[in-house]
């Protein structure tokens, strides 16, 4: 029996969603997620030269720095409530051979820029890029024979550099190379070195996505890059995939895991919150970027409104935190 609008007894409406909706207050009483500046880790470039920067074009807004600008810039993001900080290396053709001895260096930009960051802002978490891209003649994470980005001996040079970037200082070391068995060598030797609380976020769920363009140009890799990273980052396809890699990875010694690129892969982020429970950090790259800045350069889109909806989109989908190019940005409008 259906009540007609005419009854003496109209229906009853005991599910108006919109009650909850109706002042900024009750809204905020309701609220299911926040962002706050402690949520972002904010990716850097640093280059060699003293006292300059300049403008990334593919990324505006973002620029390059180098190390001895590089301690300010954490400052002022510490300042912001901003925890951590990423350091990815812009390097030239002169920096890339067939060995990748740079990648392990002490003296190399990165290295250099772990300790600027460190004796500028002691508190400031750092954290690392592990992969031989920057540093490898072909612009590959790993070491190339005949064509074939080989596996075991890549590892290998990934423990070198993990164990230099910890001699510098790091806190938190981020493996980006896909490479297999590559978080439980880095866990050993980081054991057996005597430095058993050195934290590893993997990028463990990492897709093989034209969404990395604009990094590629911000580190000098565009014109290096032969071929792709289809061999060893995942296909965009893939789901099920991804939570065998995080198991791996947790396996390994993986203190934190990192689903990457960002907005196109939210699912797989509640996948790996859901399934696992364990810190989980996305990273919203530089093609997402590029896009949301680009539009709004044009009056396509509001830049801070997309911009915190953008973020806060990951805090929903279940991230712990978020690689993000806009957490200045971000914090600063947090902050006001
Ligand atoms: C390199 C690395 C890449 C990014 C982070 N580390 C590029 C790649 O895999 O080719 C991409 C970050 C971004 O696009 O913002 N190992």
């Amino acid at each position: 029996m259906t009540l007609s609008l005419n009854s003496k007894f109209p229906p009853v409406q005991s599910t108006r969603l919109r009650r909850l909706r109706a002042t900024p207050a009750l809204r905020s009483m309701v609220c299911e997620n926040v962002l706050l500046p402690s949520d972002f880790i904010w990716p850097v470039f640093v280059m060699d030269g003293t006292n300059a920067e300049e403008p990334i074009t593919s990324m505006p807004g973002v620029m390059r720095r180098t190390v001895d600008r590089i301690g300010a810039a954490a400052k002022d993001a510490y300042a912001l409530g901003i925890p951590a900080i990423c350091v990815f290396p812009h390097t030239n053709m002169q920096n890339r051979t067939k060995d990748c001895a740079l990648a392990w260096s002490p003296e190399n930009v990165a290295n250099r820029a772990i300790r600027a960051i460190k004796d500028a802002v002691p508190d400031m978490v750092v954290m690392t890029d592990i992969a031989l891209d920057p540093y490898n003649i072909n612009g590959h994470d790993g070491f190339v024979e005949n064509g074939e980005i080989v596996n075991d001996r890549t590892v290998e040079a990934l423990v070198k550099m993990a164990l230099t970037q910890v001699e510098c200082g790091a806190d938190i070391l981020g493996p980006s190379d896909m490479m297999d068995g590559r978080i439980g060598a880095i866990r050993s030797a980081l054991e057996s070195h005597a430095h058993p609380n050195v934290i590893i976020l993997s990028y463990t769920a990492k897709y093989a996505s034209a969404f990395y363009g604009p990094f590629r140009d911000a580190v000098g890799a565009s014109t290096a890059l032969t071929g792709d990273k289809k061999t060893y980052q995942m296909d965009p396809a893939n789901s099920e995939e991804a939570m065998r890699l995080v198991a791996r990875d947790l396996n390994e010694g993986a203190d934190m895991i990192m689903v990457k690129p960002g907005m196109p892969y939210l699912d797989i982020v509640r996948r790996v919150k859901t399934e696992f429970s364990v810190p989980t950090f996305a990273y919203q790259v530089s093609g997402e970027y590029a896009m949301i800045v680009a539009a709004a350069q044009n009056g396509w889109l509001d830049h801070d409104s997309v911009m915190m909806e953008s973020l806060l989109a990951f805090k929903r989908a279940g991230a712990d935190g978020i690689l993000t190019y806009f957490a200045p940005a971000a914090a600063k409008l947090l902050n006001s």
